[in-house]
């Protein structure tokens, strides 16, 4: 949530234009506004330049040899250039980004405005420019609860400072410059050299010179730096219009990466799994919907009991996690705060930690005993697609591993590729399309289905909502029936997902249920039936149905998103990284 970024250079004077393109890169953390500022020799204060809506096509004036910025998704005060960052203390020669709540923010304002000082915005955000004025960074640093990454830019002493707690932040080194970034993905194009910052860490970096502290004790700390792994190419549309439809198209690739590599890694978390009593799957959004097919996958397929707890709620059901329970967080981005707190409070308690997350390095990486990466390489889309389609792979070849039919299950997984593949490329993308001005007018859209598939209900209706915003709702079959079912009219579209296995007769049974009151019945399944007024065929793979029957609704969403003018890669209201609770 909220980008931050910042360039210290020998170089050139472009440090503002390049400050600009780095936030460009991290635009998916927030894009309600964003802000730069710089110093220069002409002005006795620091010169910002922000505005609210996103960067695309956003130019700046500015130059300097040093500068930071913020890429916004509010929290505290509304879409409002004041509010958007850098805020700066009361003359202006102090600036600053942040990224994170101030929980305390309240008392300090009020302190704040004791004294005299003056706010120009409503941000939790705009005490810290202002504590600067009587503080070094480190004091007020540690004057501030909560999750926070901050850049602090002064131009009294000419200094950058840096800290973070919960929030990430990552230094990166350069060649007569350094620079300073809230994911090392945006990094990427200037820089491998990497230091991720540690909670409690606190950095003053220079164009020549990088210095770690210890937040605590105020004590300088050595730095080891990293490699980033990947490449910028990784991450470019190169022939594609939109993220979206990009991330979707990769999916049997990045099946195939886990086909090909991911065995160790699987055979590790396997023997880690069969040790634990209680495994519990936690994640947030996509990640949970992945973690509730897990749980159906663990059943069936390895007769195993996982439990699946959503991010935000784990706190609440963590006094029965002790030194024998295993936590396996699911997450793209590794940073989700939920996510994070759920896992740090289940150390607290003794578990075991495993993380299955997409970004190398990132803090659910680190915090775990033991843990995988998905392998699907940059997701920009704020919708997660290709990071769901992995963590079902990687749980189906789990779930297999742990009955000792690993080979089977990757062998099978060549197929499910294919079927996706040919899926994306096929006829079956044009019928899609074509479902999509059928459905894009409509006003609600409900999905169902049984067992695997109610996880496909859910995650489905999560797709359609994030980025058409259609009120859609999934649901387990049979459940419609007990008030639900009263919300269907003539026309309502009803998505069934009817793979050919036990929960096809009672699925097709809820199907004919919603039919009877009016339904538009859309049945995703490997056989056609009356009941359907459309049937989207996919392949009859059985235990890994959830791979293939998500691949259409991912395209209906996106050809829906494209009907309705709505931007697929940024939907309104939503960040890809939420790093606040
Ligand atoms: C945000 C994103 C979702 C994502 C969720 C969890 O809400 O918009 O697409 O599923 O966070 O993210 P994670 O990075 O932990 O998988």
């Amino acid at each position: 949530m909220c980008g931050i970024f910042c360039i210290t250079t020998k170089i050139k004077k472009d440090a503002p234009a390049r400050v600009l393109e780095g936030l460009k890169g991290l635009e998916y953390r927030g894009y309600d506004s964003w802000g730069i500022a710089t110093l220069s020799p002409d002005s006795d204060s620091t010169l910002i330049d922000k505005e609210t809506g996103r960067l695309t096509d956003v130019e700046t004036d500015l130059v300097g040899d040093v500068a930071i910025g913020h890429t916004r998704w509010a929290t505290h005060g509304g879409v409002t250039k004041e509010n958007a960052h850098p805020h700066t203390s009361c003359d202006g020669t102090i600036a600053v980004v942040h990224n994170g709540i101030i929980d305390n923010f309240q008392e300090l304002k009020e302190k704040l405005l004791e004294e005299g000082h003056e706010f120009k915005s409503e941000t939790d955000s705009e005490v810290i420019p202002h504590l600067l004025e009587n503080h070094d960074f480190m004091t007020v640093f540690n004057m501030l609860s909560g999750l926070n990454a901050v850049i602090a830019l002064n131009k009294n002493t000419k200094e950058i400072w840096a800290a973070k707690t919960g929030s990430p932040l990552v230094v990166g080194f350069g060649e007569d410059e350094n620079y300073l970034a809230s994911d090392a993905s945006a990094l990427l194009p200037l820089t491998k050299r990497v230091y991720f910052l540690h909670d409690s860490e606190a950095v003053r970096i220079t164009a020549d010179s990088v210095t770690l502290f210890d937040l605590e004790t105020g004590n300088k700390k050595e730095i080891q730096t990293t490699t980033l792994e990947g490449d910028v190419s990784d991450a470019a549309l190169i022939g594609y219009d939109h993220y979206l439809i990009k991330e979707v198209s990769e999916q049997p690739s990045v099946i195939r990466a886990i086909i090909q590599d991911g065995r160790e890694d699987i055979e590790r978390l396997a023997r880690v799994i069969k040790r634990s009593y209680g495994t519990f799957f936690v994640g947030c959004g996509t990640a949970a919907n992945a973690g509730l097919a897990g749980v159906y996958m663990f059943s069936r397929i390895a007769r195993r009991h996982v439990n699946l707890a959503t991010g935000s709620e784990f706190k609440y059901l963590i006094d029965f996690v002790t030194r024998g329970s295993l936590v396996i967080a699911l997450s793209q981005s590794g940073e989700t705060i939920d996510t994070i707190e759920s896992v740090k409070a289940a150390k607290k308690n003794g578990a075991t930690i495993a993380s299955i997350v997409n970004v190398p390095q990132s803090t659910l990486f680190r915090l775990a005993d033991t843990r995988m990466l998905l392998r699907a390489g940059p997701e920009k889309c704020v919708l997660a697609t290709k990071s769901y389609m992995a963590k079902l792979s990687i749980m189906y070849l789990l779930a297999h591993e742990l009955i000792g039919e690993y080979e089977k299950a990757n062998e099978f997984l060549q197929e499910v590729a294919l079927e996706v593949e040919d899926f994306i490329s096929g006829a079956r993308h044009e019928q899609v399309k074509a479902l999509a001005d059928k459905l894009s007018d409509k006003e609600d859209l409900y999905l169902i289905g049984r067992g695997p598939s109610f996880a496909d209900a859910l995650e489905g209706a999560l797709k359609i909502k994030e980025v058409t915003y259609i009120h859609a709702e999934g649901f387990a079959g049979g459940e419609l029936k007990h008030g639900s079912i009263a919300l269907i009219e003539e026309g309502t579209p009803v998505v069934v997902f009817a793979p050919y296995d036990e929960t096809y007769d009672g699925i097709i049974s809820n199907a004919m249920e919603v039919k009877a009151r009016g339904a538009y019945v859309i049945g995703i399944s490997p056989k056609n039936h009356d009941v359907f007024d459309e049937h989207i065929k996919v392949k009859d793979i059985m235990h890994a149905s959830n791979l293939v029957n998500i691949v259409p609704m991912q395209l209906l969403s996106y050809y829906m998103a494209l009907n309705r003018g709505c931007d697929p890669d940024k939907p309104r209201n939503l960040a890809k990284s939420v790093t606040v609770r």
